[in-house]
């Protein structure tokens, strides 16, 4: 089946659901504030710490500091990062402030509480900091795990992380450190002074290591080893799910016979069924589950580590040598170009589109989705103008399923015998596939077709095309003459051209 770019509705699907993730975990994060921290007097990291301290100093209410401060940030945000970033975050600060807002007035809506007192529900400091800096950890877990941010210090942590070479976390960390500390001076009169920075640091403690629990957790990768004499039905099952298996040879030794062994990295959340479908098919299966320290590739995390060149990797979605090379050589160095065979794809992409560009896009989509990188895929073909841009997509099965070029040029000699208009170009159209965006490229070489074969060279059509201006056919080209102005080296240098120019707009 030829594989579909991600519908509109399957995007909107994922979007809608952050949103309401987001939403659920900033109220999380805003119950933690107000009815454990704030009645406390203690102070969190980020913004929100910030408008704490505010709060504590001048009885302003913490979402109205939360979103003057945050505008600056994200004024500052979509100047260097962009919109992209910007979007989920927006979102976050203007819904937070109102859920801080909304709270406080329904706090202050219940019998016996003044206008503008937060009450303690939890008595005990100490205890509220617990349950407030789990409830802040479990929160922004949430929130990060659907990618969405609550602004404030990640900005900063964005930003910085731009220019420096410095994590994310420390930023983060460095700034929490900087403003609970800060804390200090706005409490100094008060006898449990230190107390309350302590608290602060307490909470900070806390909700780091839940956080840092919850994403795990929701990470876990799970590694199993299924050892049934029914192992085809189950890998079977488990594929139909949509996660990948291995099937090993083995030998059990005692039995000496031949066993088979599959192997599946699984998401944790994913054990249940994996489990209830292997029983359900071999009840007296022999099975382990391991924990996997971390699990890297398509559909689980990308390698973090930066490779030892900093080239940047492209897909050329083909395993035709002689393009590979002739696309390499006019890339460079600074691309690391890998073809189909390098990447483990050795299916047979189906090229079913009516027009060059959608083949191109066929195949690097393909690439995009099932194996993750950024990838271009090429068609080409040959166009005539009398034939009304014949054989085109159709060049290299022109003669039908299993002719050589031979054949095809037979054919469309036979096609144009007598016809006078011999002009003819080649084009060929380069998609490329990103995270983003599609682009394509095209170059052709205008021409026309010779009544017989001239040459030994090139492949395809090349005996029977001269290019305007030259007196040699591409086949009577060396590889280097007809690479300076073929088709697919025109569409080549403009594709080159664009990848440069991102590498040029990074550094
Ligand atoms: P592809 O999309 O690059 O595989 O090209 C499809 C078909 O177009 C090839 O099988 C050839 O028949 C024809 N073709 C494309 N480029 C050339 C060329 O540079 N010379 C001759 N034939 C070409």
């Amino acid at each position: 089946m030829v594989p579909q770019i991600p519908s509109f509705a399957k995007n909107m699907w994922v979007e809608t659901r952050d949103y309401v993730f987001i939403t659920v975990a900033l109220l999380m994060y805003a119950l933690a504030l107000t009815l454990f921290m704030l009645p406390h007097q203690i102070t969190t990291g980020g913004i929100s710490g910030v408008s704490a301290i505010v709060f504590y100093a001048t009885g302003i209410e913490v979402q109205y500091t939360y979103l003057a401060i945050n505008i600056v940030f994200l004024i500052a945000a979509v100047i260097e990062l962009g919109w992209k970033f910007c979007f989920k975050t927006i979102y976050a600060v203007l819904m937070l402030t109102f859920i801080l807002w909304l709270l406080q007035r329904i706090i202050e809506s219940q019998p016996g509480v003044n206008p503008g007192e937060l009450p303690k529900i939890m008595p005990d400091r100490f205890m509220s900091c617990v349950i407030g800096g789990i409830l802040e950890g479990v929160a922004l877990a949430i929130c990060f795990l659907n990618n969405g941010s609550t602004g404030g210090t990640d900005i900063i942590a964005a930003i910085v992380n731009k220019y420096k070479n410095l994590s994310l976390g420390n930023v983060i960390l460095i700034c929490d450190l900087i403003i609970i500390s800060s804390s200090y001076f706005v409490f100094q009169d008060q006898p449990d002074c230190w107390e309350r920075v302590i608290c602060g640091l307490v909470v900070l403690s806390i909700s780091a290591v839940t956080l840092d629990y919850v994403m795990n957790r929701q990470r876990q990768s799970v590694q199993f080893m299924i050892f049934s004499r029914n192992y085809s039905k189950i890998a079977d099952a488990i594929n139909q799910t949509g996660r990948g298996v291995t099937v090993l040879d083995g030998q059990g030794w005692y039995t000496k016979t031949e066993r088979k062994v599959i192997v599946c990295l699984a998401k944790r959340r994913e054990s249940i069924n994996i489990f209830r479908m292997i029983k359900s098919i071999d009840p007296y299966c022999f099975v382990s589950m391991a924990n996997a320290q971390g699990v890297y590739g398509e559909g689980f995390d990308k390698i973090k580590a930066k490779s030892n060149s900093d080239k940047r990797t492209v897909v050329f979605a083909t395993n035709n040598k002689h393009k590979l090379e002739e696309v390499r050589q006019i890339l460079g160095d600074a691309f690391e170009v890998r073809s189909l065979e390098d990447i483990g794809c050795n299916r047979d992409i189906p090229e079913t589109g009516n027009t060059f560009r959608e083949n191109a896009l066929i195949k690097a989509q393909f690439v995009k989705t099932y194996y993750g990188f950024d990838c271009f895929a090429d068609d080409s073909g040959l166009e005539c103008d009398a034939l009304g841009g014949a054989p085109g997509v159709h060049s290299a099965r022109y003669a039908g399923e299993g002719h050589d070029s031979e054949a095809n040029m037979q054919k469309l000699l036979a096609a144009l015998d007598g016809n006078t208009n011999r002009k003819a170009d080649f084009r060929t159209v380069i998609a490329f596939v990103t995270n983003d965006a599609v682009h394509y490229f095209e170059g052709t070489v205008e021409g026309k077709i010779l009544v017989e074969r001239r040459g030994e060279g090139g492949f395809g059509y090349d005996p029977i095309f001269l290019p305007d201006g030259y007196d040699q056919t591409f086949a009577e080209m060396s590889q280097e003459q007809k690479n300076a102005i073929s088709h697919r080296a025109r569409a080549v240098a403009k594709f080159a051209d664009f990848l440069i120019g991102q590498l040029e707009k990074k550094k």
